[in-house]
């Protein structure tokens, strides 16, 4: 069995699509992966979706084959006609360790705690807990960078032209600054960092949001570049912030964070309604965590356990997290 947990992303969404610098924490929900020995081809049980599909190799090569080619082409519609079949992922990043391991019969399980579709690195989780599942029972040796790279596979199956950020923070744990095509550099943070999510209920695709950022930054790249730089700004400052435990400039630097996705045009009046009643009610900051457009919002508040039931008289789910918990394992 391998597991590995979700992402939360403080700052710099979508500016890191665009080689800005962003920062990320594994927090306390996981996805689980098991694979045992099977017979005439591969069986992969996505327990939570009660999906199951029997593969035999050629079936998995052949996608495989096509779903590479789409990704090197950046062709974006075929991915997402190719993503709406939900084993797409799973056949890519088969294809791509059957091409250095060879095919194996077997079965894989999959279970997650982390919410789908809401920002959370839901995707990454499954994709890391299987590439170290599969890579366990093949004793194939790979690193914790090879993981991540396997699981950035299935990201850009499902999310079309995803930074990285997610895959990475779901394999290496902790909390991490990331700059696209310089990797990681895990931050060594000792504040325990009071942090409610809340859920709109209403889930986004996020390679549709990366693909609308992108539209716009097709049409006006002076103004969306200038967005990036302040959100880079807010990264850097975020993290100074994080490193001398001062909470109260983190939750100013989220609220910048914030403003942000407002110009980017990726908040929601859902989102709006949960930002003011935490700020209202003491919060030090919110913001969006993810690709925006619904998904979650990230709160950070010194009392989490008084807004929750705030939250839960208007219809949201909530839950308190554990930031910087451990990689995949
Ligand atoms: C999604 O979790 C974060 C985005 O920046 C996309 C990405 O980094 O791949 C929106």
């Amino acid at each position: 069995m391998a597991s590995a947990p979700g992402s939360l992303k403080l700052f710099g969404e979508h500016a890191v699509v665009y080689n800005r610098l962003a920062l990320s924490a594994a927090f306390n929900r996981r996805a689980f992966c098991e694979v045992n020995p099977a017979q005439g081809g591969i069986t992969v049980n996505l327990k939570d979706l009660g999906k199951r599909r029997k593969f035999n190799f050629n079936e998995v090569l052949r996608s495989y084959t096509e779903l590479s080619g789409m990704v090197e082409r950046g062709d974006m519609h075929g991915l997402a006609k190719a993503r709406k079949d939900v084993f797409s992922p799973y056949k890519m990043i088969l294809g791509e360790f059957s091409h250095e391991f060879g095919f194996t019969a077997m079965d894989i399980s999959i279970h997650s705690d982390v919410p789908r579709n809401s920002g959370l690195g839901s995707s990454a989780a499954v994709f890391c807990s299987l590439a170290a599942a599969l890579n366990s029972f093949v004793h194939g040796g790979l690193g914790r960078e090879q993981l991540a790279e396997l699981a950035n596979l299935g990201d850009k199956v499902v999310h079309g032209n995803p930074s990285g950020l997610d895959a990475s923070t779901c394999t290496f744990g902790g909390y991490i600054s990331f700059r696209r095509g310089e990797g990681i550099n895990p931050l060594k943070i000792k504040t325990e960092v009071p942090m409610l999510v809340v859920n709109t209920g209403s889930q986004k695709d996020t390679g549709e949001m990366i693909g609308r950022v992108a539209g716009r930054y097709k049409k006006d790249k002076r103004e969306i570049d200038r967005i990036f730089d302040r959100m880079e700004d807010t990264a850097l400052s975020g993290i100074r912030a994080l490193k001398s435990s001062n909470l109260k400039k983190l939750g100013a630097n989220m609220n910048t964070a914030q403003e942000c996705f407002r110009e980017l045009g990726l908040s929601t009046p859902a989102i709006e309604k949960i930002i003011e009643a935490a700020m209202s009610n003491g919060a030090l900051g919110a913001k969006i965590t993810g690709a925006g457009g619904g998904g979650c919002v990230i709160i950070l508040t010194k009392e989490p356990g008084e807004l929750i039931p705030i939250y839960k008289r208007m219809g949201c789910e909530s839950f308190q997290t554990i930031l910087g918990v451990e990689g995949v394992k």
